[in-house]
């Protein structure tokens, strides 16, 4: 188990979608509501960026070809048997702090 820093909370603000870089790995940060949820930044269409989509509500919309997913799940809207991996996440004051080493 290995949490790293991904965010500041002032900056993952209710409604917001941010990209986070570790290495090679890359997620996808949702503050929906107050509750974080982390999703690998990778879309199983295509690859796109799910970061640089938008978030409504709970369901981040892909960039490139709007297929959404449910990040509470990583499942997709029209197949969920279609499932972006999670990651499990913790907020430490001001620090959100991703778990990069396992997925949910
Ligand atoms: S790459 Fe995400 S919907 Fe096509």
């Amino acid at each position: 188990m290995a949490f790293v820093k991904a965010a500041s909370l002032a900056k993952l603000t209710p409604g917001a979608l941010l990209e986070f870089r570790n290495g090679e790995q890359q997620f996808a940060l949702c503050n929906v509501a107050g509750e974080i949820h982390v999703l690998e930044n990778h879309c199983p269409h295509r690859g796109g960026p799910l970061a640089m989509g938008a978030l409504h509500g709970n369901m981040v919309v892909c960039p490139w070809h709007a297929w959404e997913f449910d990040c509470t799940t990583g499942a997709c809207d029209f197949n969920p048997e279609i499932v972006v991996r999670r990651y499990p996440v913790k907020v430490e004051g001001d620090d959100v702090l991703i778990d990069v080493d396992t997925t949910l």
